[in-house]
């Protein structure tokens, strides 16, 4: 038996945060969560940490270190993504405010210490929403960027185009210097893009298996995901709601549920008419190195299997 993989899991919750962070904790043979570190995305900072120690006490696991991060980008505005995920980030259920404690330290401070603690390329980061504390940790701490073992992201696009604009996917939009500098690292970086995460759809009888699991978890998933689908119901006229952030854990459990292509992603920092986007050099057409497992293929009824059966465990 391998020991389970340390991770740290970058957040904006989000209901599919959410349920990717209870993906997480529900699969402790697989996954020791180190902590869980907050930033501003699909709503402001203050949201995002609270909503992080809302899931982690819906998961009934109160002691997981949870830690604020950035509540801004390196260099741009915050967008935010309300029209998605509701006023309080995680619309659809009514829960309980947090009783268990935010950390005091700043979540820059714990990635970096964290890192410079555990054997080098033992931690994976988990990045679910803007790249803005990942990136602020390598410029505060150059030495942590050797040590982290892989990076696995949800963010960017391709063939699947934008999703906050015509050009770009919103985690690398919110903060596309700090996606630059992430993609330019040198890390090994595994990338669920919208091109595979419009695969994991959670269509009307995936949505009642997790409605008639029984438990409270069940339920409130059920919820979230029938308030977040509208947005892309809408847009994309899709049979239900595209399950983005748990790609990255389903990843983590059962790797081989995707597949991608090892290429060179460059992201645009220049012309705001493309800013954000992710050039995935998908064909090799150009000289330049890749850097990135991008993928674009999932088992999606696999997937759900995996995800249905663990969120049952809660
Ligand atoms: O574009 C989808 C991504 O943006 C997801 O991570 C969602 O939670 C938002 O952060
Ligand atoms: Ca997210």
């Amino acid at each position: 038996m391998s020991q389970p993989l340390k991770i740290i899991i970058d957040t904006d919750p989000g209901q599919d945060d959410a349920v990717a962070i209870l993906l997480a904790l529900a699969s402790p043979e697989e996954i020791e969560v180190l902590g869980i570190t907050a930033v501003a995305g699909n709503v402001p900072l203050e949201l995002t940490q609270k909503n992080s120690r809302i899931v982690c006490e819906l998961a009934d696991k109160p002691d997981v270190d949870v830690f604020a991060g950035c509540a801004s980008p390196l260099e741009r505005k915050l967008v935010t993504a309300e029209h998605v995920h509701g006023k309080t980030g995680l619309d659809g259920p009514v829960l309980p405010d947090p009783k268990m404690p935010l950390r005091e330290t700043h979540a820059v401070d714990f990635i970096i210490d964290t890192l410079r603690r555990e054997p080098a390329g033992t931690v994976t980061l988990c990045p679910l929403g803007p790249l803005t504390n990942i990136a602020t940790a390598f410029r505060k701490a150059p030495d942590i960027v050797g040590r982290i073992g892989e990076i696995v992201l949800m963010g960017g696009a391709y063939f699947q185009v934008g999703n906050i604009t015509p050009a770009a996917e919103f985690n690398i939009y919110v903060d596309p210097q700090a996606a630059d500098i992430v993609f330019q690292s040198g890390v090994s970086i595994v990338v669920m893009p919208l091109d595979v995460t419009h695969k994991a759809l959670v269509t009307r009888p995936r949505v009642e298996a997790f409605r008639s699991l029984g438990n409270h978890v069940g339920t409130i998933v059920a919820e979230w995901t029938d308030f977040f689908e509208r947005f892309d119901k809408e847009k994309y006229g899709s049979p239900g709601a595209p399950l983005h952030d748990p790609c990255v854990i389903a990843y983590l459990i059962e790797p081989a549920l995707f597949r991608g292509r090892h290429v060179n992603v460059t992201v645009e920092t220049g012309s705001e008419l493309t800013m954000g986007m992710t050039v995935a050099d998908w064909w090799g057409v150009t000289n330049r190195t890749p850097n990135a497992t991008f993928m674009g293929d999932l088992d999606a009824n696999g997937f759900f299997a995996l995800l249905t059966k663990r969120l049952a465990r809660l």
